[in-house]
């Protein structure tokens, strides 16, 4: 008999199940399996994670993607009691030499007993190949995926601040389809913050989307439609192993590198490796997102380590899309996402469940073939808007403005490090009231953006704790009456608007004018007359984009004067008159309301310089 050693650190663990031929594609199965560290989380978080996490991403993830359909149980095979895994020809059992491991694991997990299959030994110098002990539990049924979570706090969870990680742990013989995996999220790092929630569930989805096919350790075995491995197989069946990637070897059908001409700061150029996925589907949605017809594929992310880079989208391209390498801001599932899965071989992919991606959409080749430096250079030479990039230093007073989409406030995250950037991600020739020597100090704060500065929404923090976020559609974001300095509303109807002007608090005696400032929060409505602002339960009728508002309004005893920046009704409503000039203000409204009914006092201007709360951007690692 021949027989072949599986690499020791990176052995695969192979499974039989029996693929109907020329069967139908059936909604995707997935069974949750939960640890008993789940149990032992603050009832709180055992709460979040057993009702509401896990359901509401597996729902999810089972309406958007399909399986062919198998017979029998999923078992997973046992591990050895040494590294040493061993295989015959033409047989898709993985044996071990002598014995089995008293336990096996999925990650840190302990499988239970009834999922394992029976041990398979080669013994006595090679003589018997066959089972040993236990017969095969009964297996997990009516499943195509088994996922074990957990909740321990291992040692990867205390490297930087990794929420989750996630993979596979068995592939089938048939296709190589992972058929389980395990997620297991840090306990310090799950909150049950209601601000949060939504992105602890797109961390979730994240997750599970990686052991069902979104790794780099996968892509040497996806397959294509017609079932045919993407990349050749050796003897042993395996692709081959790279030892320095500690990845096994993709062909070039599934990744590639490509060399991209990078402009940095000084009119310099070089040269910039990258990795890109170019199986079909995803070709196709990328070119058709960025609308680039000559795109060879997506690139992956190239930064952040082991774990992040290759196992993501390249953040600088596609922000927030959720299979990005960090969490930064409203985390979509876009189409390119249900590509790559589409392309693993193994699923066929609901279109109808992905989430619209405006990160990038559109703007042709310069912005995904070249750096940002060069992007930003010709938006500014066309006095075009630098967006989704900006260019405002992140410094007191803080320069506020809205989100790409305006849902929320965000500021640009350009910021200086202690340390000088990469060469190939200095970008800037000039930084107004920074030294030219200092220039190699500023960047975007997400590293793994390639240091590009984009706006990004950010939490307040009151001596390093969390009090709210900067998303205008929560209603847990409005700040109290105290601290609401430009007369914001948080809630469901609330969109981003730019101020022309900063707000500012009368009293008869006193006044406060907020240092940041730049835009806010407030209600819409949409009506025939077309989009109307309310601040404060008073109505402005915006009748064209660009158009001010003069706000003047009484609250809490205070009076606020400020102005407001309309929005284009055709983004917000569903139908809008023509848009025409407001009409001439009216006389017995644009009368100001005075602060000071009775008595003139001296009025103090506070200028609140006691900045207590401070902005927090987000950018935790999701896996690494
Ligand atoms: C292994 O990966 C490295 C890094 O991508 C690459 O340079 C090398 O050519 C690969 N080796 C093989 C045998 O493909
Ligand atoms: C695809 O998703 C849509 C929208 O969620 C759903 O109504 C439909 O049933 C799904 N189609 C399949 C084939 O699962
Ligand atoms: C001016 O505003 C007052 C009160 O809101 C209203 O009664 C009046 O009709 C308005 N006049 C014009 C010319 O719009
Ligand atoms: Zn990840």
């Amino acid at each position: 008999h021949l027989c072949f050693l599986l690499s020791l650190l990176y052995y695969l663990k192979l499974l039989k199940l029996y693929l109907f031929k020329r069967s139908t594609d059936q909604q995707l199965r997935i069974k949750v399996v939960y640890d008993s560290s789940i149990d032992n989380l603050d009832p709180e978080k055992k709460e979040l994670v057993k009702d509401k996490l896990f359901p509401r991403a597996i729902d999810y993830l089972q309406k958007a993607f399909q399986v062919r359909k198998h017979a029998g149980p999923i078992l997973l095979g046992r591990q050895c009691a040494t590294n040493l895994y061993l295989r015959k020809k033409d047989d898709p059992h993985r044996y071990c030499q002598g014995a089995c491991a008293e336990n096996s694991y999925c990650g840190p997990i302990l499988v239970p007993k009834e999922h394992l299959q029976q041990c398979m030994v080669c013994a006595d110098n090679g003589k018997y190949w066959g089972p040993r002990g236990q017969p095969d539990g009964v297996g997990i049924l009516d499943a195509d995926f088994v996922l074990y979570v957990s909740g321990i706090t291992t040692e990867r969870c205390g490297q930087e601040n990794i929420v989750a990680y996630a993979a596979y742990c068995q592939l089938e013989d048939a296709l190589d389809r992972p058929v389980a995996g395990y997620a297991n999220l840090c306990p310090n790092m799950i909150s049950t913050q209601t601000q949060e929630f939504i992105g602890m569930l797109s961390t979730v989805k994240h997750e599970i989307i990686h052991a069902l096919g979104f790794s780099a350790g996968l892509f040497a075995f996806y397959h294509s439609d017609d079932g045919k491995p993407l990349t050749r197989r050796n003897a042993n069946g395996l692709p081959p192993f790279n030892e320095s990637l500690g990845l096994y070897q993709w062909s070039d059908k599934v990744v590639r590198s490509a060399t991209r001409l990078w402009d940095i700061s000084g009119n310099r150029r070089l040269r910039h490796d990258v990795y890109l996925l170019v199986t079909p589907h995803v070709v196709e949605e990328a070119r058709k997102h960025f609308a680039c017809p000559i795109l060879e594929g997506m690139e992956l992310e190239n930064q952040g380590g082991m774990g992040t880079e290759l196992n993501h989208w390249e953040k600088r391209l596609l922000e927030n899309e959720a299979m990005t390498g960090s969490h930064t801001q409203n985390r979509v599932f876009s189409r390119i996402t249900l590509a790559i899965m589409e392309d693993t071989g193994w699923y066929k992919a609901n279109y109808s469940m992905a989430e619209r991606l405006d990160w990038g959409r559109g703007m042709g080749c310069d912005f995904v073939m070249k750096s940002c430096k060069f992007w930003i250079d010709q938006q500014r030479q066309k006095n075009q808007k630098l967006v989704p990039y900006c260019d405002a230093l992140r410094s007191t007073p803080l320069q506020l403005t809205c989100r790409q989409d305006q849902m929320a406030v965000a500021v640009c995250n350009l910021q200086k490090y202690s340390r000088s950037i990469p060469q190939e991600y200095q970008y800037f020739d000039s930084i107004p009231g920074v030294a030219a020597r200092d220039l190699p100090y500023y960047g975007g704060s997400v590293e793994i953006a390639d240091y590009c500065p984009f706006t990004q929404e950010f939490s307040w923090h009151h001596s390093g704790e969390f009090q709210r976020t900067s998303d205008c559609r929560i209603v847990e974001n409005q700040p109290g009456p105290s601290r609401n300095y430009a007369a914001e509303t948080y809630s469901p109807e609330s969109i981003c608007l730019h101020q022309r002007t900063p707000f500012v608090m009368e009293q008869c005696t006193r006044r406060i004018i907020y240092p940041d400032w730049g835009s806010g929060c407030y209600k819409i409505s949409c009506s025939a007359q077309g989009l109307t602002v309310w601040v404060h339960g008073t109505r402005h009728l915006c009748s064209r984009a660009g158009q001010i508002l003069n706000i003047n309004i009484q609250m809490n005893h205070w009076v606020y004067t400020g102005s407001l920046v309309c929005p284009s009704c055709f983004d917000f409503c569903r139908a809008c008159p023509p848009e025409h000039d407001p009409p001439p203000a009216n006389a017995s409204r644009s009368i100001p309301l005075d602060p000071c009914s009775s008595s003139a006092g001296l009025v103090v201007t506070l200028w609140l310089l006691i900045i207590n709360v401070v902005p927090v951007l987000v950018g935790f690692l999701l896996c690494a």
